[in-house]
């Protein structure tokens, strides 16, 4: 890798979930479930979800104010503002400039990542990018998503999964040696359709027919998408890892994407991590896509659980399919 200038790493971090919350006795009303069977296959009791006038972008400014309070870095000063999301306010404007608006980041750009479930640790190694070479100072990088809206609620399959929330984190310059030490991002679009929202794009616009077909929901083939995330998400640490020269036996914090217990314990294994190394927050919360990495990560730093120094891997998995993962030196004292 080319050689960095600064070191860049996270300075602060925020999260917000909305307050409503749907549990699994609630899905019990809705579709042909049980919560016994959601919580061995899955390990979800229960996720938030946003009202329906609560557009994604109110929380992304939510866990943002507290990502720029917590670093101590006003909106003013952002250089740049990445959000990773599959779940627009609108496809355009994008979401990051609606929220460089709502901020009042007079000077940053702004531009929405869509990476899906991957989204934050893409988004994580892009802003470190700007920073190590000098470019930018402060960057403020947001996983949102309100995959409430784009559920189809009648389909067990897929609405027992999904929940709304928002995580952030600023990026700014840290101690040498500190923050992002390396990073793997990966894609393989031939496996696009096993996980898609088949109309409402160029390829299939919106029709009454589509909507009737719920073609403008999330479609899944669960058990293909679990084979890959089984595999995928150790393998990708195991890149990252070896790029910065450290061994598995050395990371202090795993912080995967939350999409299911078994596949986080499936990594954990391959990785030789015990569970008291592993971030997981999948059972209030279910799978919030982009938002999951950064919601757990934020949760993580309130609970003091982070000290300066500890090597955290981050990794996330999602439609594209896409994998991503980064190898953080926490620089924060905590
Ligand atoms: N309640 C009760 N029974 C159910 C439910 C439900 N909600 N859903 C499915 N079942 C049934 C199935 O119909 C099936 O019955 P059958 O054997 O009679 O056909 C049985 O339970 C087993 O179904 P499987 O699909 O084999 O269940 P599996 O153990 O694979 O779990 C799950 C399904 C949870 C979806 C799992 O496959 C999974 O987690 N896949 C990965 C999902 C994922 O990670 N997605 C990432 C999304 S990230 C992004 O980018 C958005």
């Amino acid at each position: 890798m080319m050689e960095k200038r600064n070191s860049a790493g996270i300075i602060g971090t925020g999260w917000y979930v909305p307050e409503k919350v749907i549990t699994n006795e609630d899905l019990e009303q809705m579709v042909d479930t049980n919560d016994a069977w959601i919580v061995e296959r899955t390990g979800i009791h229960e996720r938030h979800v946003a009202r329906e006038d609560q557009p994604v972008s109110d929380l992304a400014e939510r866990a943002a104010r507290m990502a720029l309070e917590d670093a101590g870095v006003r909106a003013e000063d952002l250089d740049l503002i990445i959000v990773a999301t599959m779940t627009p306010d609108r496809t355009i404007p994008s979401t990051a400039c609606i929220l460089q608006d709502r901020l009042g980041a007079s000077k940053a750009g702004a531009f929405d990542l869509s990476a899906a479930c991957s989204g934050f640790a893409y988004a994580a190694a892009t802003a470190c990018q700007f920073i190590e070479t000098g470019v930018y100072r402060h960057i403020l990088v947001v996983g949102a998503e309100t995959l409430s809206k784009v559920v189809d609620w009648t389909d067990r399959n897929t609405c027992i999964l999904f929940g709304d929330g928002a995580g952030a984190a600023v990026f700014g310059p840290v101690d040498k040696g500190f923050g992002l030490l390396s990073f793997d991002l990966g894609s393989d679009g031939a496996g696009g359709d096993l996980l898609d929202i088949p109309a409402g794009g160029s390829q299939k616009p919106l029709t009454a027919e589509s909507l009737l077909m719920h073609e403008n929901c999330i479609h899944m083939d669960g058990r293909a998408v679990f084979r890959f995330a089984v595999k995928i998400l150790g393998e990708t640490v195991e890149k990252s890892l070896e790029r910065a020269g450290i061994e598995k036996t050395e990371i202090d914090w795993l912080v995967p994407h939350q999409a299911n217990t078994r596949i986080i314990d499936a990594a954990a294994k391959r990785l030789e991590l015990s569970a008291e190394k592993v971030i997981v927050d999948i059972g209030k919360y279910g799978n919030m896509s982009a938002a999951s990495i950064p919601v757990a990560l934020a949760e993580a730093v309130q609970a003091h659980r982070f000290k300066k120094g500890d090597l955290i891997a981050l990794a996330g998995f999602g439609a594209g399919l896409t994998w991503a993962s980064c190898i953080m030196k926490w620089a924060k004292e905590d």
